[in-house]
């Protein structure tokens, strides 16, 4: 009998369900005896051994399901060897709940901080196999996340909306997009949705060049603007200050995001009606576009075949367009940052879309 733990980490997103099913199933049709024990709420679930029993009813019918039927929550990395609320030595007491229940193998679905965790606790000795999901595609050693598809198609369909009214008033809309490391997202479904303007982390912006793109847009006949602004959009002054001090003046700002600080600073230098619209999670949400379910399903049925051959110690990513296996210490630690000389900004900027630099 093999017994398989399996736990979702970090902000949900799309196909989270999807990718368990696709474990399950891989496991399943291998004919094997398994148990799949699910722990609730992430990390949590594992350190205080809340965990019940799944069997294949439970995965089905949650292929195109949004959220995670395990539940999640963030169990922050950089706290992770200081005991929990109750005094609880985390690390020990995911170590014993695993050996308890006598459990072969954990699946972690997760992001960035999940994937630190999930290191340590094979660095620790447990047998670990991790699936990259978030919507920000901002992990080490994968070309694509789950979730990611799925938003872009979210975030662009609120650009579209955006558009036509826009277009009808003439004037300049804000739409900002999930992603406070990261420009993907915002990238993608900037083009995606023709915005005019896309301010990514990556790339400080210089507010007057945003203005610059406005009026040369209106001197050419089109009154309004589309800009697509990532959660963390910087400009390039800001990008001087050193972390603390850009905390601190965050902290400080009488603006509850970055995107109302730009538009108060167009609606200042312009006298233009600027609008922010703010979609949030409904990014995160709903059921996973087809392509994240295929993928998730892909990525889900290699991480079956990964446990059947007893290998450890990896995540299952998207190189080159296969599905392959990378070692967690490789991907622990590392983001992956959208490069400001790649070949899709170029395009974009050939395209005639500014990024404020
Ligand atoms: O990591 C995914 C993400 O959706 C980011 O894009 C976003 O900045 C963050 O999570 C929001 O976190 P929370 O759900 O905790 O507000």
């Amino acid at each position: 009998m093999r017994r398989i733990g399996m736990l979702t980490s970090g902000g949900d997103c799309q196909a989270l369900n999807a990718a368990m099913r696709g474990v399950v199933k891989s496991l399943f049709t291998s004919g094997e005896a398994i148990e799949i024990y699910g722990f609730l709420d992430g990390y949590k679930g594992l350190i205080n051994c809340n965990v019940r029993m799944l069997d294949g009813r439970d995965f089905s019918g949650i292929l195109t399901k949004g959220g995670t039927i395990l539940g999640t929550s963030r169990t922050p990395f950089k706290t992770i060897t200081e005991p929990d609320e109750n005094g609880v030595d985390k690390i020990a007491a995911m170590k014993q709940n695993y050996y308890k229940l006598g459990l072969e193998c954990l699946v972690v679905l997760g992001g960035n901080g999940t994937h630190k965790t999930a290191n340590l606790l094979s660095e620790e000795g447990l047998n670990v196999i991790t699936l990259p999901k978030t919507i920000d595609n901002d992990l080490w050693g994968t070309d694509m996340t789950f979730g990611f598809q799925s938003a872009v198609n979210i975030a662009t369909d609120a650009i579209d909306c955006i558009h036509t009214t826009a277009a009808s008033h003439g004037r300049v809309f804000i739409v900002e997009v999930m992603g406070h490391k990261v420009g993907w997202l915002t990238l993608n479904a900037g083009m995606a949705g023709g915005a005019d303007i896309i301010l990514v982390p990556e790339i400080p912006y210089d507010i007057n060049k945003v203005i610059s793109k406005i009026d040369e847009r209106d001197k050419r006949g089109s009154h309004f603007t589309i800009i697509a602004v990532a959660e963390g959009a910087i400009s390039k002054e800001d990008a001087k200050l050193s972390k603390k001090d850009y905390k601190e003046k965050l902290a400080k700002s009488p603006y509850p995001s970055v995107s109302y600080e730009i538009a108060a600073a167009i609606q200042k230098k312009t006298g233009r009606e600027v609008r922010v619209t703010v979609p949030g999670h409904m990014q995160r949400g709903g059921s996973p576009c087809p392509y994240d379910r295929v993928f998730a399903s892909r990525l889900g049925a290699e991480a079956g075949r990964l446990i059947l051959e007893e290998k450890y110690g990896f995540m299952v990513g998207y190189k080159n367009r296969e599905i392959v296996k990378v070692p967690l210490k490789d991907v622990a630690g590392k983001l992956k940052s959208l490069d400001a000389n790649s070949s899709i900004v170029k395009e974009a900027k050939w395209l005639g879309i500014s990024f404020g630099d």
